[in-house]
């Protein structure tokens, strides 16, 4: 599979990572804009010698408490070794977990010694080995069970980022990237766990027209069809993905127009709540900071899109912006 672009990010997120750690990296950015993707070539393209990646993948698991989190960074010594080198090979980069031998990991899991503490002491041998570690924490929505179900297990995100915090603005020991598109979960986490002065934001977004169109051109794609496609859909990855791989592109994305648009009639029906907020995203009005429960659905639905840093909260992708414009005039 070939790699588009992202230079500028690429060189941001290598130096970031070459020098000391001092703060936790948010890396947020809308539904499928590339994050993953990205970190993944910015690991590879770091040497093995450099850095040692710690990569968790929260996606398809199920997190509801203590165990579940221990048991991600966790691992019984020789735990499926050729799995994971399969795995390592498929995605060219090298996945690292925490191991303990039966016993001790049983410990740990019934908080006879501390968790963190151990990998604290692993993280140091690193170092001292002359290799900077990476955690990656990806998906961090799904911590989102813990604060949805038990009150009590709450204290756990806290007591979590608490220790990134320690591994990078206290000890400068490891640096900790945090990756997400459900940036109202970012807010709470951030709030919850006082994380001011301690925490940066890095956005990936979909590609520009121009960088887009470029991509859809050197895929092979014509000069007509690719501005066709870039101005109904815009530069989203995964759209651009789906689109080269098919004989008629432009059929592609008027299919999933189509798509987007029927997904949110169903989801919309004919509530004023909702039309009223789309309304006024629309007519491009600002409602970052705005608090509202149907605001807030329509982004946790990936239909808006929350930015933190820049304040705003616009239409997920081109595709939503035009159905939402569509629904509205339909109504009219
Ligand atoms: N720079 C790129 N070059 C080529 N393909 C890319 C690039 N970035 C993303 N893609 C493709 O776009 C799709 C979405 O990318 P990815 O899963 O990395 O996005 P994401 O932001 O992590 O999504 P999510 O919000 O679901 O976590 C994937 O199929 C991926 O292969
Ligand atoms: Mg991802």
């Amino acid at each position: 599979m070939k790699f588009w672009d992202r230079e500028k990010e690429k060189r941001w997120l290598k130096h970031y990572l070459l020098t000391e750690p001092n703060s936790i990296l948010f890396v947020y950015g809308p539904k499928s804009s590339g994050k993953t993707t990205l970190l993944m070539k910015v690991v590879e393209e770091l040497s093995r010698d450099t850095i040692k990646t710690y990569w968790y993948d929260l996606r398809g698991k199920v997190i509801s408490g203590y165990e579940d989190v221990l048991r991600v960074f966790f691992r019984e010594k020789g735990w499926g070794k050729k799995v994971l080198d399969g795995i390592s090979k498929m995605l060219k980069i090298d996945l690292n977990f925490f191991e303990l031998d039966g016993g001790e990991l049983l410990k740990v899991i019934n908080k006879e010694v501390d968790a963190f503490e151990i990998m604290e002491d692993r993280l140091s041998t690193d170092k001292n080995s002359g290799k900077r570690p990476v955690i990656v924490f990806d998906e961090l929505q799904k911590l989102k069970d813990i604060y949805l179900n038990g009150g009590s297990q709450r204290p756990l995100i806290k007591e979590l980022f608490n220790f990134f915090v320690r591994l990078t603005k206290v000890l400068h020991l490891a640096h900790v990237i945090v990756m997400t598109s459900d940036t109202f979960f970012i807010e709470q986490v951030y709030f919850d766990s006082t994380l001011e002065n301690t925490s940066r934001y890095y956005s990936v977004d979909y590609f520009d027209d121009k960088t887009a169109k470029d991509i859809l051109i050197s895929e092979g794609i014509s000069e007509r069809e690719s501005e066709k496609i870039v101005e109904i859909s815009g530069g989203v990855p995964w759209i651009l993905r789906e689109v080269i791989k098919d004989e008629n592109p432009i059929e592609v994305v008027n299919e999933l127009y189509k798509q987007t648009k029927s997904k949110m009639i169903e989801l919309i029906g004919h509530d004023e709540r909702y039309l009223n907020i789309l309304k006024e995203v629309a007519g491009e009005k600002n409602l970052y900071g705005t608090k509202d429960d149907i605001l807030k659905e329509l982004v946790e639905r990936e239909i808006l899109f929350m930015d933190p840093v820049n304040g705003e909260i616009r239409f997920q992708t081109r595709l939503h912006e035009r159905a939402a414009r569509e629904v509205l005039k339909a109504i009219r």
